[in-house]
């Protein structure tokens, strides 16, 4: 059975593999190159729901009240820093979700916006992966004992059912073909 930290980890290995998918569709769009209509609002909507929701929903309403409780400091400590930092990611993927609204109507300004904005939340999102992948979660397998990496474990499955989201295996596959569509 994976613990907490190596469902949060791989999850953000799927991520990533949506994020090349991105990737590749910006770097069409800035070479004036013809994308589909509906790709760009296609890969918003996985980060939404994938990593928006599932993903940073875990963190947010389990993992990090957890390490609290273990005295990993919130404001001024690493804890506080994610929270902006997913804060932040929502204003860029609320700019990606209107310019690629506005991209399926045809605006011409609008793969220019998308870029941009995507642009700012891959840096954003490969260095915040970064550091919880190699400071937080590192602190959270040292300060979590068995019985609370379960209770996670069983938090996290009742909060994929509750959200009513598709399970891991749906993600991958929609990531593979995303990532074989587009990745650079
Ligand atoms: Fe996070
Ligand atoms: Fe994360």
């Amino acid at each position: 059975m994976p613990g907490p930290v190596e469902i949060l980890t791989h999850e953000h290995r799927i991520i990533e593999r949506a994020l090349r998918a991105l990737r590749g569709v910006c770097q069409r769009l800035e070479r004036g190159m013809s994308v589909p209509a509906d790709v760009p609002a296609q890969l918003v909507g996985f980060i939404q729901t994938f990593a928006d929701r599932c993903h940073h929903g875990k963190e947010e309403k389990h993992l990090f009240p957890v390490l609290e409780e273990q005295g990993v400091p919130r404001e001024g400590g690493p804890i506080g820093v994610m929270l902006q930092e997913h804060e932040l990611g929502r204003g860029f993927v609320r700019e990606m979700a209107e310019a690629a609204s506005a991209y399926a109507r045809g605006e011409t300004d609008a793969a220019s916006r998308f870029v941009r904005a995507a642009q700012s939340y891959m840096d954003l999102l490969a260095q915040h992966i970064y550091k919880e992948d190699n400071v937080l979660f590192r602190i959270a397998e040292n300060v979590l004992d068995a019985p609370t990496k379960a209770a996670l474990v069983e938090a996290f499955e009742r909060e994929e059912a509750a959200l009513g989201l598709g399970t891991h295996e749906h993600y991958e596959a929609m990531v593979s073909e995303l990532e074989k569509a587009w990745a650079a």
